[in-house]
């Protein structure tokens, strides 16, 4: 008979720079106020890295935390997966600089990109290639050194993200736990560059004097439909999840949605029916740390006593792309 197989977090870890910036620091520098940041998005404050850190440096602390925790050795990862739209270079990826780090020798490494969903993209392959029986130890990541491609002169944007980076062990149990039914989905339909993406940089338009002169180089994003589309596009994936595992909302102990505003956040868990105490909110904080924003706050939450071994949670996001992923997941 075949044994079941399922993939489970045994540890995670995160990292956040230390340097904070808040929104008062934010009003000395673009025409904004402290209340209109807090009232539109909930962020008060957010964490920025060095002009010397790269995301690798920031991942490699996450990931240190996250070996730790869940009690392994490095020469025990056979693969890490890293989610970023911030790679520290095109290539070698920035995975391969976090092999270095940890010295996860036995590694094969790779960078994913799904922007805002691409930790939910990481677990969901964790999650096949351990199933597959290929693989037992996966070490997945999503980071983010947001601060190097926003243009710090655009208010309708600077405002909103972070950098940070959160770590996850992903290791085969026997175990009828871990992750119960995960989905990804994407809609190259808005793959549009206005509507959230950076326009230069790569083979469509290589970054000179002139794009650097127009910040064709920096992050553009249209708020309002990005909003409009992530508060209808969350619950429905969430939904999914919930259906393939045949599970109702009011068996999930803890909801932690992608943290780029607190306004669609809350619209999320009330589409849903969950009550607000059990919906995870650390956007206040660090702001929008894109790839990380799931697995810093699952970090914390499991820290802070949250969620706890048996609980069981559901994990939600969507990206530019469009991009989106949910997870159900009994810790
Ligand atoms: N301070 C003061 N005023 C501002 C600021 C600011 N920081 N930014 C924009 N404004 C002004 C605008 O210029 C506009 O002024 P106008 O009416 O004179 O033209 C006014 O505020 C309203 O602008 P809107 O863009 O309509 O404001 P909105 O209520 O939509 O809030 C926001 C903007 C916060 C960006 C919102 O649309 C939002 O959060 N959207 C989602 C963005 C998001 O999550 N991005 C993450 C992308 S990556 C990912 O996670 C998928």
């Amino acid at each position: 008979m075949t044994q079941l197989r399922h993939a489970t977090i045994t540890g995670t870890g995160s990292y956040l720079p230390e340097q904070v910036v808040t929104n008062s620091d934010l009003e000395n520098m673009v025409d904004t106020t402290d209340e209109w940041i807090r009232q539109r998005t909930g962020i008060t404050e957010r964490r920025i890295a060095a002009d010397d850190v790269a995301t690798s440096d920031l991942c490699v602390h996450a990931a240190r935390w996250a070996i730790k925790n869940a009690n392994i050795d490095p020469l025990d990862i056979e693969m890490i997966l890293v989610a970023t739209v911030t790679p520290d270079t095109f290539f070698p990826s920035t995975a391969c600089y976090v092999q270095k780090g940890i010295g996860a020798k036995n590694a094969a490494a790779m960078d994913l990109s799904a922007a805002c969903a691409g930790f939910l993209y990481g677990l969901d392959l964790a999650d096949g290639m351990i199933k597959s029986g290929r693989y037992n130890t996966i070490l997945v990541i999503g980071g983010e050194v947001f601060n190097k491609i926003i243009d710090w002169n655009d208010r309708s944007t600077c405002v909103l993200f972070g950098d940070g980076a959160g770590a996850a062990i992903v290791q085969a149990t026997d175990e009828p736990k871990g992750i119960l039914a995960s989905y990804i989905g994407s809609d190259g339909d808005y793959a549009d560059i206005d509507l959230l993406g950076i326009p230069a940089g790569g083979s469509r338009m290589p970054v000179t004097s002139e794009v650097i002169a127009e910040k064709r180089d920096k992050l553009q994003m249209n708020g309002r439909e990005v909003f409009k589309l992530g508060v209808r596009l969350m619950p429905e994936a969430a939904q999914r999840v919930l259906r393939e595992a045949n599970v109702s909302i009011d068996e999930i102990d803890l909801l932690i949605p992608h943290q780029a505003n607190l306004r669609i956040i809350e619209a999320v868990g009330d589409r849903l029916g969950m009550p607000r105490e059990k919906v995870y909110v650390n956007v206040d904080r660090y702001g929008n740390t894109s790839a990380a924003t799931i697995i810093i706050a699952l970090d914390e939450a499991i820290r802070e006593g949250h969620a706890k071994p048996g609980d069981l949670l559901l994990f939600v996001t969507f990206g530019a792309g469009l991009t989106w992923g949910s997870t159900l997941l009994r810790l």
